[in-house]
C-alpha cells in the first residue's frame, strides 16, 4: 500500500528515486509520481500503471532533492490527476500522502464553502488546500503543523519546499523510517528500500516531523512541542538485495528459499527466547495476533503453545480484538505476528493491549517497523525479503519460530532445532521436478473448476484455512479451508460431483488421521476429486485421486503441509495467466483500516 521515499544530498536524486520506488513496488500500488526541486522550481511526473522509465521521465529536470510515492487508490480512480505528490497551487509546495484522512470529507466540505476548488477526487488535496490556506498566516513548516494536527486517521504526509529547498515529513501510524548515509538523507516507508545506501536508520515515533535539508536532520514531535535527539540506529540484519535469480516469479523463488528460511527464523537460543519464555511463565494469558496469513500463523503457534507447552494461548484476528478486550487483563501477553510489521489492523490491537497493561512481544519480517518498536521482546524471522504479494515463506518462518518457542517451554530446545533441521532438509523433496509435475496435475484439474475444499484438523486446521488463502489469493478461485469436523454439520451440501476437496492428512501416529480419512471418503462418496496431502502410509489408498507425500517429522509437519498449497497456488495462477507477485486488488502491506 502506497509507498513514499524522498531524497536530499549530494548526488542526482532522479534515478534514486525512481529506484527507490522500484524497491516499494512490492508493496502494492497502481500509479506512481515523483517531484524533483531545480533551482526554484519543482518539477513533477505522474504516470498510472507500472513504474517504468519513459522519454518524458527522462525530461524530468535533474536536482539532489525530490520525493516520489507509489499510489494504492483509496479516494478516487486511478487517474494521473489523483496521482501523488500534489502541489500547491502556486507551485511553492508539493506534498504526498501514506495513509487514509479519515475527515477528509468534512474538512473538504468546509473549504468548498470558502470557495476552495479541487482538482483531484483525493483525500490527499485536502491536505494541500488547508497548508494553502495556513500560508497566508504562517510559515510552511508550521502550516503543516497546524494542518497535520487536524486530520484522523493513520497518515503519514511528505511535503518538498521550493522556498528554504527542504523536505518536510509527518508521521502517525503510516511508515517512515529516515536513512542517513555519507551522500545524504533518505527518507521512505521501510528500511529496505534505501537499503543499498545506508544500514543507519532513525526510526520515527507518531507525531514527530522530520526537516531535512541535506546537510541536517531536525526532528520535532508536533504533539509534545519539542526538539528531539536524532538518534540512528544501526540495522544489523539488513537485507540489500531484491532479486529473482534464476526464478521467473518471485513466489517461486520464496518458496524454495523456504529450505533456509525456516532453519534462520530458528537460529535464537534459549538465552535469547529466556525472556519471553519468562514472562509467558509468570502470565496468564497469551494472545496471539496477526491479520490474513499472520493471524493462521498466529492460530497455528497458538496450537503449539496449547498442546506442546500446555499455555494457555489464544488467537484473534487483530481487526477483531476489541471482541476480546473486555476479557484482557494486566500481566497478559501478546505476541504479534506480521510480515511488514506495519500492518494497521494489528498495531491497533497491539496499542488498546498495552493500554490494559500486557506485555507485548513481535515476529516482524522487515526491520525498524512500528511494530518492533511497541513491542517489549522483539523477534524477528530474517526471511530476507518477501517480495510476492502473498506471503510464503514468512508464513512458515512465523509457525517454525512458534514451535521453537512452544518446545523450549516443554524444556526440548535441542529436540525442537533438530526436527527443524531435518524439516528443511525434508521439503526439498517438494521442490523436485516430479513433484513440480504431480503438482501441476493437481492445479490442472483445478483450473477448469470454480471452487475446492481443504479439510485440516487439529495440528493442520490453520494450515487448510492458510492453504486456502493461498490459492484464493493469485488463483481468484473459491477455496475454503475447514476444520474437518465442519463437513458434516453443514459443508457436505456442497460437495458435488467433480468437487475438489483436498484432505490434509497426518501420520496414524495422530488420531486425527482417521477422521480426516473418514472426511475423505464421505466427499468421496458424493463424487468429490480427493486430493490428499501428508503421510506416505495413505498415499496408495483408492480414496484419493491424487496425493502428495509431505514427510512427517515428529510434531512439526504441519509445516511442510502448507508448502504444497504454495505451489498449487503458484502452478494454478501460472496456468492461468494470473499475475502471479503482484495479484490484483491486494496490497503486500496493509497500513490502513
Ligand atoms: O504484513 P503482515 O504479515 O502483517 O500482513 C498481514 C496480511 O495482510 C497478509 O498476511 C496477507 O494476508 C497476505 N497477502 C497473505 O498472503
Amino acid at each position: 500500500m502506497c509507498g513514499i521515499f524522498g531524497y536530499s544530498g549530494t548526488k542526482e536524486c532522479n534515478d534514486l528515486i525512481f529506484q527507490g520506488l522500484k524497491r516499494l513496488e512490492y508493496r502494492g500500488y497502481d500509479s506512481w509520481g515523483m517531484a524533483v526541486l531545480q533551482g526554484k522550481k519543482i518539477h513533477q511526473y505522474k504516470d498510472v500503471g507500472e513504474i517504468q522509465g519513459s522519454a518524458k521521465l527522462e525530461k524530468l529536470p535533474k536536482g539532489n532533492i525530490g520525493i516520489g510515492h507509489t499510489r494504492w487508490a483509496t479516494h478516487g480512480g486511478v487517474t494521473k490527476t489523483n496521482t501523488h505528490p500534489h502541489i500547491s497551487t502556486s507551485g511553492d509546495f508539493t506534498l504526498a500522502q501514506n495513509g487514509i484522512v479519515e475527515n477528509f470529507d468534512e474538512l473538504k466540505q468546509k473549504l468548498i464553502k470558502e470557495g476552495v476548488k479541487f482538482i483531484s477526487q483525493t483525500d490527499t488535496e485536502v491536505i494541500v488546500r488547508l497548508i494553502e490556506r495556513e500560508l497566508k498566516k504562517r510559515s510552511l513548516k508550521d502550516a503543516i503543523i497546524h494542518v497535520f494536527k487536524k486530520l484522523k486517521g493513520r497518515n503519514t504526509v511528505v511535503v518538498l519546499s521550493n522556498n528554504d529547498g527542504k523536505i518536510y515529513a509527518v508521521r502517525n501510524g503510516s511508515p517512515l523510517v529516515i536513512g542517513v548515509a555519507k551522500d545524504g538523507t533518505y527518507l521512505a516507508s521501510d528500511t529496505l528500500s534505501f537499503s543499498l545506501a545506508t544500514n543507519k536508520a532513525i526510526l520515527l515515533e507518531n507525531y514527530d516531523m522530520v526537516e531535512i535539508d541535506g546537510k541536517s536532520i531536525e526532528i520535532f514531535n508536533i504533539l509534545e512541542n519539542r526538539k528531539k535527539n536524532v538518534n540512528t540506529k544501526e540495522l544489523k540484519h539488513q537485507f540489500t538485495q531484491i532479486e529473482k535469480g534464476k526464478f521467473e516469479h518471485f513466489m517461486l523463488k520464496e518458496i524454495v528459499d523456504q529450505k533456509e528460511t525456516l532453519l534462520f527464523a530458528t537460529e535464537y537460543t534459549e538465552k535469547d527466547l529466556e525472556p519471553l519464555i519468562k514472562e509467558i511463565k509468570k502470565g496468564k494469558r497469551v494472545y496471539l495476533i496477526g491479520a490474513g496469513t499472520a493471524g493462521f500463523s498466529a492460530g497455528q503457534v497458538a496450537y503449539f503453545l496449547r498442546n506442546i507447552a500446555h499455555i494457555d494461548a489464544q488467537e484473534i484476528r487483530s481487526y477483531e480484538f476489541k471482541a476480546y478486550l473486555p476479557i484482557v487483563k494486566k500481566g497478559d501477553i501478546v505476541i504479534a505476528f506480521s510480515q511488514s510489521g506495519e500492518t494497521a489492523d494489528t498495531i491497533e490491537a497491539i496499542e488498546h493491549m498495552k493500554e490494559k497493561g500486557c506485555k507485548v512481544a513481535s515476529l516482524v519480517n522487515m526491520y525498524g517497523t512500528a511494530m518492533s518498536r511497541l513491542s517489549d521482546y522483539e523477534y524477528y524471522t530474517n526471511s530476507g525479503p518477501e517480495i510476492c504479494v502473498a506471503s510464503t515463506k514468512v508464513f512458515t518462518a512465523q509457525c517454525a519460530w512458534g514451535y521453537l518457542l512452544s518446545m523450549s517451554i516443554a524444556g526440548k530446545y535441542r529436540k525442537a532445532r533438530m526436527n527443524i533441521k531435518e524439516l528443511s532438509k525434508d521439503i526439498a523433496k517438494l521442490f523436485t521436478k516430479k513433484s513440480f509435475d504431480e503438482i501441476k496435475r493437481v492445479a490442472e484439474y483445478m483450473a477448469k473448476r470454480e471452487s475446492a475444499f481443504i479439510l485440516g484438523k487439529g495440528e493442520n486446521a490453520y494450515i487448510a484455512f492458510e492453504g486456502a488463502l493461498k490459492i484464493k489469493e493469485i488463483s481468484y478461485k473459491h477455496v475454503e479451508g475447514f476444520a474437518a469436523g465442519e463437513l458434516k454439520h453443514g459443508v457436505i451440501a456442497l460437495i458435488e460431483k467433480g468437487s475438489v476437496v483436498f484432505g490434509i492428512i497426518p501420520s496414524s501416529e495422530s488420531e486425527d488421521s482417521s477422521d480426516l480419512i473418514s472426511a475423505m471418503e464421505q466427499v468421496k462418496t458424493r463424487g468429490a476429486f480427493t486430493v490428499g496431502i501428508g503421510s506416505k502410509e495413505f498415499s496408495k489408498m483408492d480414496l484419493f485421486d491424487r496425493y502428495i507425500v509431505t514427510e512427517q517429522v515428529d510434531n512439526v509437519s504441519s509445516i511442510s503441509n502448507a508448502i504444497p498449497f504454495q505451489l498449487i497456488s503458484y502452478f494454478l495462477s501460472v496456468r492461468l495467466g494470473n499475475n502471479v507477485d503482484k495479484p490484483r486488488n491486494l496490497a503486500k502491506s496493509v497500513t490502513v483500516k
